[in-house]
């Protein structure tokens, strides 16, 4: 049946990150790394139809056209080529595809646009060729796209394990606790800078493994450091919980000012913010939040649903105008209406 899919599906934030692949081919990462899958505050909405009427795989990204094939100078269009060709594969399907796909929240600028929009791809065309794939699988086809993606399939606390194996079959992400486990701790999104990042997370990846000395303590703190915070989830202990993220934080983005030429996604607004943190927990006698930063400026700031306000405030006063994104904990892509899609079928357009 020939029917347009859409999907909806949220970011990850990483409080011990992935940085850094064993395979580059496949997105198999050196550790371990566990994320929140968030609400949807953030969302990337998809829709998909795989027809006989469609002439060309493409896919839109907020109104932007890409063919899918070849490389096109860009690698995770042409590893969702890759994905989408698995997947049609499996379903027996010669069917061209096309994709339209828009984020509610600036793309590239290290708000984990490509996670969510992954996740909600390999959702959504997973049901759109009545598949029937488990979440272990959905993962790994997820992962090969963006790495961090396959940790936006499940909801609440999610760990992705880095496995052993050549071929990734063992490289995929699992839930820790769902989003009802410890629904009180939250993301606080503080939008500074809405740029797209200088350097792309691939090459930072690569970048950082070949020349970093310090990444070579990286993989085996970051798998300790998930380890731990795993406990911290599970005793819901928020002081732990938040001093592993603000150092994991750290110690990712250190290998990347150790990167030669180095690497700096941090900015003195991001450095303000880290201050005020410290000075914040400082002043309450324990940590009440805690700051990460993927590969961008942009500070999301982990706390509990008590805090907020003065959290808030801090923010605030550090950076002056500007959006905040307040953004719980999600449950993963979901199908939407059809009312909801983005496809013209007659057209066979954008709408
Ligand atoms: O999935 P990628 O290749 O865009 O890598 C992003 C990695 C970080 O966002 C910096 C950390 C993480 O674990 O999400």
């Amino acid at each position: 049946m020939e029917e347009t899919i859409t999907a909806i599906g949220t970011p990850n934030i990483a409080l011990v990150k992935y940085w850094g692949k064993r395979d580059d081919e496949l997105n198999l990462p050196m550790n371990s790394s566990l994320s929140i899958t968030l609400d949807e505050s953030l969302t990337t909405q998809t829709s998909i139809l795989f027809s006989d009427k469609v002439k060309e795989d493409v896919l839109y990204i907020n109104g932007e056209a890409h063919l899918l094939k070849g490389n096109e100078g860009n690698e995770k269009i042409a590893f969702t080529a890759k994905a989408i060709n698995q997947m049609r594969a499996i379903a027996k399907s010669k069917k061209k595809v096309m994709i339209v796909s828009k984020n509610s929240f600036p793309t590239s600028s290290g708000l984990a646009s490509s996670a969510a929009g992954a996740a909600t791809l390999v959702f959504g065309a997973s049901k759109a060729l009545d598949l029937d794939l488990n979440q272990k699988e959905l993962s790994i086809l997820a992962r090969q796209i963006s790495g961090s993606a396959c940790r936006s399939l499940m909801g609440g606390f999610v760990r992705w394990n880095k496995g052993e194996r050549e071929d990734g079959k063992d490289s995929f992400a699992e839930q820790v606790a769902d989003e009802k486990h410890w629904p009180e701790v939250i993301d606080m999104i503080s939008i500074v800078t809405e740029a797209k990042k200088k350097v792309s997370s691939s090459e930072g990846h690569r970048s950082t493994v070949d020349t970093s000395m310090l990444y070579k303590s990286r993989p085996s703190y970051a798998d300790y450091n998930v380890v731990s915070i795993s406990d911290a989830i599970a005793q819901k202990d928020f002081e732990l919980l938040a001093e592993i993220t603000m150092r994991d934080s750290n110690n990712m983005h250190a290998t990347m000012l150790d990167t030669y030429p180095p690497i700096m996604y941090l900015n003195d607004n991001s450095r303000e913010i880290m201050y005020a943190i410290h000075e914040l927990n400082e002043s309450e006698g324990k940590n009440v939040a805690a700051y990460t930063f993927d590969a961008g400026s942009n500070p999301q700031i982990i706390t509990l649903k008590k805090h907020r306000e003065k959290v808030r405030e801090v923010i605030e006063q550090v950076r002056k105008g500007g959006k905040i994104i307040e953004a719980g904990q999600g449950s993963g892509p979901r199908l939407l209406d059809e009312e909801e899609s983005l496809i013209d079928e007659k057209k066979l357009k954008p709408k």
